[in-house]
């Protein structure tokens, strides 16, 4: 009788363990934010396809003082931006923010660096990045890839980072893999 009795308290408590697992599992993993900045649209297009792969949240980074639409200004205004050390106002918020565990940052490079909107973005005393895992991505022309992924780094000093991407322009190529070998997309 006894040896009945533990044997059905044992599956009991082995069944309510089981579907505990099955809930966690169903409630999906961890919840993904892509926020970035983008001038021209590359940098958009990219965020787009991480987005679609992982079921990530989207969130453009923008600055209050859009910036000039033609190219050459574009680059003086941000030229003297990173000189003078701006960091440019920012409108609108990510929404309850801390529900994020993982958060992509991207950004174009501009004047081998990420634009100072990022830093803006990243320094803002709306978000604490602390514990979060960030994984930066960048879209560039030519140069200053790995400059541009190492400061969204360098600015999120307090949380834990996976391997970034750069995309030249808005080729895609090789992205999906490198979800996989971060291991964010199955
Ligand atoms: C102000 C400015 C500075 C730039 N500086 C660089 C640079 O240092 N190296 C580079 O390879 N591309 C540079 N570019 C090109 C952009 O990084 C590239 O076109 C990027 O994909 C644009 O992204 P977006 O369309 O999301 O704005 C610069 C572009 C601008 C507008």
């Amino acid at each position: 009788m006894m040896k009945t009795m533990i044997f059905v308290l044992a599956a009991l408590f082995l069944t309510g363990a089981g579907a505990q697992t099955r809930g966690k599992e169903k409630k999906g993993g961890p919840k993904i934010l892509v926020a970035y900045f983008s001038w021209s649209g590359n940098t958009q297009h990219v965020a787009e396809q991480i987005a679609k792969l992982t079921g990530g949240d989207l969130f453009r980074v923008e600055t209050k003082n859009p910036y000039p639409e033609e190219y050459v200004p574009c680059t003086e205004v941000a030229k003297e931006e990173l000189e003078k050390g701006v960091r440019p106002e920012l409108k609108g918020k990510v929404e309850n923010f801390d529900q994020y565990d993982i958060i992509f940052v991207g950004c174009p490079v501009w004047w081998h660096t990420a634009p100072m909107a990022i830093w803006s973005f990243l320094e803002s005393k709306e978000y604490d990045f602390k514990g979060k895992t960030v994984i930066p991505f960048c879209t560039y022309a030519s140069t200053y890839r790995d400059e541009t992924l190492a400061k969204i780094v360098e600015l999120t000093p307090d949380s834990k980072h996976l391997e970034g991407f750069g995309a030249v322009d808005r080729d895609t190529t090789g992205l999906e893999a490198w979800l996989k070998k971060i291991e964010v997309v199955k």
